[in-house]
């Protein structure tokens, strides 16, 4: 039996493409972050057994414009833009390539720390202009410090590894985790404000819910050392953003590295665009060959199962509690 899964976004990678063929699978790309009525009236028209998220949302309208759904799955981990309540109301899944992108996102939250620690990205621009600045330039060593890591999941997990040989100190604040290694450089902090006066580098590897949301405003600034670091490949409502800009603009830290930003794309007129002591990128952390290729494959086998009735573990379904048995 032939399956139409639609896409919001691009093709997938080849060889995903080439698994869809092999399995009889259908796949129909769209332009990315398509206006939502253009969307609805696509989904109408097309009447696709799934979809697969890779830009933009996925609102209420659009899940209940294909009378033929029966899974949704998010192209990466971060579900914040799909309705999955009204998924679980249309009994319907929404999977998640649970890990898949993790080894690329954590290796970008530890380039973006070496970028911030070291001025790569400001020094390489300055360069470019003409100056340069070896006598007045000065960056910190990541070696020997505390790196504090919210959210010990996949890609909290894999960064925790790779900081192993910079002697790091890693203290992990994740009120729901169930396995905490046994590592001696790792230790589990559980008062949140402690994490905040006590780590010369945060990284956030935790999802945005509803109780998150601006986990770091102006109050936590106020906490955080002065010469540290904030990273966040995660999402950018995790952070308040004018809270970011002055925490940056009058030093109460010393510098942010930021993959996920809040809107997304920010303003061209930012003042985030002034901050010479902020590295940006365009929310690329798993955009990887060898991530793209495990995510799409892993999307496409996860709608077979579903498809075909086997099941899957709860962590890959992200509106597992919300379905109806
Ligand atoms: N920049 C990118 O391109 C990109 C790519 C993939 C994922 N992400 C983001 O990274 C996040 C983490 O991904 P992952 O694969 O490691 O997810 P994961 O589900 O494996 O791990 C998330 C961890 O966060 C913990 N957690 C949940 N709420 C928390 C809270 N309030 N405070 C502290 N910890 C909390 C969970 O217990 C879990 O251990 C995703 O939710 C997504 O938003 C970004």
């Amino acid at each position: 039996m032939s399956f139409k899964i639609l896409i919001t976004g691009p093709n997938l990678a080849q060889n995903a493409v080439d698994f869809s063929s092999e399995h009889g699978l259908t796949l129909i790309p769209t332009q990315p972050y398509m206006a939502p009525d253009e969307m609805i009236a696509l989904i109408q028209h097309e009447q696709p057994d799934a979809i697969i998220v890779r830009t933009g949302k996925l609102i209420r309208e659009m899940i209940f414009a294909s009378n033929n759904l029966k899974v949704i799955a998010k192209h990466g981990v971060g579900f914040d833009t799909i309705d999955i309540q009204a998924a679980a109301e249309r009994n319907i899944p929404v999977t998640i390539a649970v890990g898949a992108n993790a080894q690329s996102v954590a290796e970008h939250a530890f380039a973006l720390m070496f970028s911030v620690s070291r001025q790569i990205a400001w020094l390489d621009q300055r360069v470019r202009q003409g100056h340069w600045d070896k006598s007045s330039a000065n960056g910190v060593e990541l070696f020997g410090k505390t790196l504090g890591l919210v959210g010990l999941g996949s890609i909290g997990r894999i960064l925790m590894e790779l900081v192993a040989p910079f002697k790091m100190k890693v203290k992990v604040f994740d009120p729901f985790l169930k396995n905490f290694p046994q590592l001696d450089y790792v230790e589990q902090e559980t008062d949140f404000n402690h994490l905040l006066k006590s780590c010369d580098f945060i990284s956030l590897h935790c999802p945005l819910t509803n109780e998150n949301r601006k986990l770091f405003s102006y109050e936590q600034f106020d906490l955080m050392k002065e010469t540290s670091i904030l990273i966040n490949t995660a999402r950018g409502e995790l952070i308040d953003t004018d809270a970011l800009i002055d925490a940056l603009q009058n030093n109460k830290i010393t510098g942010a590295g930021l993959d996920t930003f809040y809107p997304e794309p920010p303003e061209a007129s930012s003042p985030l665009w002034t901050l010479s002591n902020l590295v940006a990128t365009p929310h690329v952390g798993a955009n990887t060959t060898d991530s793209r290729n495990r995510v799409g494959l892993l999307a496409l086998e996860q709608i077979l199962s579903v498809l075909n009735r086997q099941q899957l573990e709860p962590r890959a379904i992200a509106n597992w509690n919300l379905l109806p048995n």
